[in-house]
């Protein structure tokens, strides 16, 4: 019979993020079980996020100190937690509920988060498995031959947008080691690629200091020149594009959609206005001359209606990632769904807040056929616990930045610990990680 462990204390702390922010770090013992989480936080976060509780006390930090929301973990958190049973869905349920807001700005979705994912980890201790395994559980997707499925990693090697000082509109031009054999060689091949436009960048004259997500962020011609860079570092590395590897774009277009004009206008390069259809039209003409298989956020999250008609032009052939559209919200995303925007799901879990609400969204994903791609945040820590969420719930694809950064390396390096660890049981998603477009 398993033991059921209680929680005895629950225990938060302000530490610093990737940013040099605040952030706050959660500690959660059950018995002689103990997890501890760190919470992330974004830069071009989506409207209808849940809130990011911050104390807005100028004179430290900015403004950006957390001690609200850890005075909530050490209090009303603490207390209502203490003696009750260690169970992920119970102690979700219960975070949300003492909250008593659908943007849980009451507490924090920051305070939330860090307990809830701490709890995860604690659960996991408590019953002597891997992280991985306990989310495997907890989504109910055990494999029943054993084999885990490793995700092919979306590595932002050129940084642009609101996570760099440069004049690149388009937030993230990463790479997909998607024909690579495995996640270690897929790995390997991205960060190959890295070093190679570091070497291009170097002999152009062009800046190889690095953006928050630990790509470089040089001041470019274009945003077009972007992906010309990143393609001839794929061949510079030895490596075949559309073949080993393809290219993925996370926009963020809500960064730039500017609704009193109602176009896009892309400021940083001085490349003027667009509407939503000359947007479609630029990914249209984008992914039939290039080897892009995954667009996120190609159009912003209030563009409803354009969401739809950008699905309808290219989504039988391209990834089509909704991350500040659909917020990693549960109702949100049925309703995309519904209305046909997009056709996969970027899951980040400080968007809504708590582990179970994080399953429940990539269930209903899943349901729809829409693919989901773990993601980090621009703010990060060295917590990983993101690479273990993606395995034990076979993703099959995340984001988690670049080659540098210990922040960013933290969660790849995880996934090379699981991978080894797992051995002949490690799968790799590799081409199958796009199969929802018919691309294998
Ligand atoms: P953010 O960026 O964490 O700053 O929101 C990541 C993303 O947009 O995917
Ligand atoms: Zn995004």
């Amino acid at each position: 019979m398993k033991e059921i462990m209680h929680v005895t204390s629950v225990r938060g702390r302000e530490i610093l993020d990737s940013r040099g922010n605040p952030t706050i770090e959660v500690d959660l013992q059950a018995g002689t079980a103990f997890g501890r989480a760190s919470v992330p936080s974004g830069a071009s976060t989506g409207e209808r996020e849940a809130l990011d509780l911050r104390d807005g006390d100028t004179s430290r930090y900015l403004g950006k100190g957390v001690r609200r929301a850890v005075d909530h973990v050490n209090g009303e958190i603490a207390d209502a937690l203490r003696g009750r049973e260690l169970d992920q869905r119970a102690l979700d349920t219960l975070l949300v509920g003492l909250d008593g807001t659908s943007t849980k700005s009451r507490l924090g979705a920051n305070a939330l988060l860090g307990v809830s994912m701490a709890a995860a980890r604690a659960s996991a201790a408590a019953a002597g498995l891997p992280l991985y395994r306990q989310f495997a559980l907890l989504s109910g997707r055990v494999p029943h031959d054993g084999t885990f499925t490793l995700p092919v990693p979306m590595m932002n090697i050129l940084n642009g947008g609101a996570h760099a000082d440069s004049n690149v509109d388009f937030q993230e031009f990463m790479v997909m080691p998607v024909g690579l054999p495995s996640f270690s060689e897929g790995l390997r091949a991205g960060i190959e690629t890295f070093h190679a436009l570091r070497g291009l960048l170097k002999a152009r004259g062009l800046s190889t200091g690095v953006g928050d997500e630990g790509g470089f962020a040089p001041s470019l011609a274009s945003n077009r020149e972007a992906v010309e860079l990143v393609l001839e570092a794929i061949h510079r590395a030895g490596y075949t594009p559309g073949r080993d590897m393809v290219i993925a774009l996370d926009v963020a277009a809500s960064e730039f959609w500017d609704p009193a004009v109602g176009a896009y206008v892309l400021a940083k390069s001085g490349e003027g206005r667009r509407s939503s259809d000359e947007m479609i039209a630029l990914y249209d003409d984008w992914t039939r001359q290039y080897p892009i298989a995954s667009v996120e956020d190609g159009l912003a999250e209030g563009d409803w209606p354009g969401w739809s008609r950008l699905t309808a032009a290219i989504g039988d052939r391209v990834q089509l990632v909704g991350d500040d559209v659909f917020v990693t919200n549960p109702a949100i995303l049925r309703r995309g769904i519904d209305e046909r925007v997009g056709n996969a799901l970027l899951v980040k879990l400080n968007q809504i807040g708590t582990v179970s609400e994080t399953l429940d969204a990539m269930a209903i994903a899943r349901r729809a056929g829409y693919a989901c791609v773990m993601s980090h945040r621009s703010g990060e820590t060295e917590d990983s616990t993101i690479a273990d969420l993606a395995v034990g719930t076979g993703a099959g694809q995340i984001k988690t930045g670049s080659a540098s950064r210990s922040d960013r390396t933290a969660k790849y390096n995880q996934l090379l610990r699981i991978e080894e660890a797992l051995g002949a049981a490690a799968s790799y998603a590799g081409r199958s990680a796009l199969a929802h477009l018919g691309m294998v």
